[in-house]
């Protein structure tokens, strides 16, 4: 059964537009590190802009969520997982929702209505109780004993602390041969949730008020992995047929048999399929200590340590095999799979030959000192991490297998003593977000447009943006240009910047098909890198770059622009460093 493709038909024979998957990587929302739900890519839209494609729109969004990463190892958890979605973007609302999720549960995947149970929200001080929901799922023919209030804790959704949101409807299903009881009760865990339907019609801000957005919306979410479980009736999401080839082939490579080592088979097909696809994501994430790069290292090594139990020859290519079944399964939904194949399979490789120069020895150093201690002081774990690559939540796993705790504190001290020099890699960040963009460097965004189009004026039509580097106290433009730019040069470019900023230029933000975007002139660096549907940034008429923002609304906000350094950067590249005083 081809779940996905019968979830998108459904709802395009409904008048719904069929979206490509936006890159995990979030392109224009720094803080967050991966896209957690269908909902994040259309932030925009939901916050009342008009899509390019319509008012009703479908998809499979590739996810990560980390929340779970310690879960993985169970039946059920899984830190990639691809969310089908249905909007509807100021267009229907709560009944008509209501009964297409119905439709598709009973009368094209055939589920029964007696295997179904409903949970509304229940309303608080804030946000009314959502009678139209309960009344329409009665309507149906959803017993009302099947029918919970919950509250906010349950029944109310928003991405993160602030953001478009509201009071949603969930669906569950009895995933259990008992006999069904005639009360639901949310907490008896045979009851699945397999789909929230979320009524966004509220804009919650950081202090938690909330006001109506211009329209209201849907947002619904459906697991991938949990549905095809239940309609194949597994318990364990592993066993069924979304994993069937990867399991063969990691049986194959072990010799070993899935039943009495699941967990590690587990763990090494969840973190490895996730790795696959951020290595193949276009914004080119690397192994490395921070950010998304930390998190691509810690799936690999974590899979690593458990490929080595199962007895795997780390340095054969066992991680290829499994990279390359992946790739072939999810190549045709997800073409990056395909077209950066070669990537992916050089970024497992690289980081496993650098994790296993050090591997053996930091597991004797481990075992050493676990011997002889009753937990891993912040020193040792340190220097587990520092020496031998382990990542923390690495030695913390270790330790826990042993039973020994890991002073995390004294760790997270000595690591911040040890980065001190380089701020932006705080541990921190991978518990809230990143920090957003700050005012100047907003400024600075608008200002390397109006560089670059003044450079074509001034130098030639066939400048091109090569690269780009805002900080807080400067610009950094590369731009390809055969000559050192003459004082002259210098001068009209910051003359015809100024002017602009002088004449007080809009700044605006246009969504816009991609195809659409290239056809109208838009410039834009890489655009392989960019998605279907993409953010185009219009200065006045001098200026129009495909771009994720921020930039300010109107040049008078830049203050004056000057040149303080111009260099060769490579061949056939120069450098620009400026200053707004
Ligand atoms: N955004 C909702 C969720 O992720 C649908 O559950």
């Amino acid at each position: 059964m081809n779940l996905k493709r019968m979830y998108l038909d459904y709802f395009k024979s409904l008048g719904h537009v069929e979206i490509p998957s936006a890159p995990i990587v979030p392109e224009n929302d720094p803080s967050v590190l991966f896209n957690t739900a269908g909902m994040q890519p259309l932030i925009p839209y939901l916050m009342g802009e008009e899509h390019p494609y319509g008012k009703r729109l479908c998809d499979s969004q590739k996810c990560v969520r980390l929340t779970d990463l310690e879960s993985i190892g169970d039946k059920t958890h899984h830190t990639f997982f691809e969310m089908l979605g249905n909007w509807s973007l100021g267009d229907y609302f709560k009944n008509e929702s209501i009964l297409y999720s119905f439709n598709f549960l009973t009368k094209v995947l055939n589920i029964p209505i007696e295997r179904l149970a409903i949970t509304v929200f229940e309303g608080d001080d804030k946000i009314p109780r959502d009678l139209v929901s309960a009344k329409r799922w009665e309507e149906l023919g959803i017993p009302k004993e099947r029918i919970a209030y919950l509250g906010r804790e349950d029944n109310f959704w928003i991405a993160g602390e602030s953001g478009p949101c509201g009071g949603d409807t969930e669906i569950f299903y009895f995933r259990s041969d008992d006999e069904i009881p005639t009360l639901f009760d949310p907490k008896d865990e045979r009851w699945v949730e397999i789909w929230n339907n979320v009524f966004m019609e509220y804009y919650q801000d950081k202090d938690g008020s909330v006001r109506e957005l211009k329209n209201k919306n849907v947002d619904t979410g459906m697991g991938l992995e949990r549905t095809i479980a239940i309609l194949e009736g597994k318990t364990d999401n592993y066993l069924t047929s979304i994993w069937a080839n990867l399991l063969k082939t990691l049986e194959e490579i072990t010799n070993l048999s899935y039943e009495g080592h699941e967990k590690s088979f587990r763990i090494i097909m969840d973190h490895i399929r996730t790795a696959v696809f951020i290595a193949a994501d276009p914004a080119g994430i690397k192994p490395s200590n921070t950010d998304q790069g930390y998190i691509l290292r810690r799936l690999i090594r974590r899979a690593i340590r458990h490929a080595r139990k199962l007895n795997i020859d780390i340095s054969s290519n066992w991680e290829e095999k499994l990279a390359s079944v992946i790739i072939l399964e999810y190549q045709d939904s997800y073409h990056e799979l395909r077209d950066n194949k070669d990537i992916v399979l050089e970024v497992l490789a690289n980081e496993k030959i650098k994790f296993n120069r050090t591997l053996e020895r930091g597991l004797k150093e481990f075992d050493k000192v676990a011997k002889n201690l009753k937990s891993i002081d912040g020193d040792t774990a340190f220097h587990l991490y520092d020496t031998y690559g382990f990542p923390i939540e690495l030695t913390e796993e270790m330790a826990s297998e042993l039973n020994l705790t890991v002073d995390i504190e004294g760790f997270h001290k000595r690591f911040s003593e040890h980065q001190e020099k380089s701020r932006t890699a705080s541990i921190g960040k991978f518990k809230g977000g990143l920090s957003g963009n700050g005012i100047i460097e907003t400024k600075y965004h608008t200002a390397t447009h109006l560089l670059n189009a003044a450079l074509k004026i001034v130098v030639g039509s066939d400048v091109h943006q090569k690269g780009s580097n805002i900080t807080e106290e400067r610009l950094r433009f590369d731009f390809s240009c055969d000559h050192k730019l003459s004082d002259e040069e210098k001068k009209k470019v910051e003359e015809i910047v100024n002017n602009w900023i002088q004449e007080d230029l809009p700044v605006k933000k246009i969504s816009m098909a991609k195809d659409e975007a290239i056809k109208s002139g838009a410039e834009c660096m890489f655009i392989d890198k960019y998605p279907d549907i993409v953010t185009v940034y219009q200065i006045g008429d001098v200026s129009k770059e495909l771009c994720g923002g921020p930039h300010v609304n109107s040049t008078k906000e830049l203050g004056k622009f000057k040149i303080i350094k111009e260099e060769a950067s490579s061949s056939g590249v120069r450098r620009i460093k400026a200053i707004l005083e």
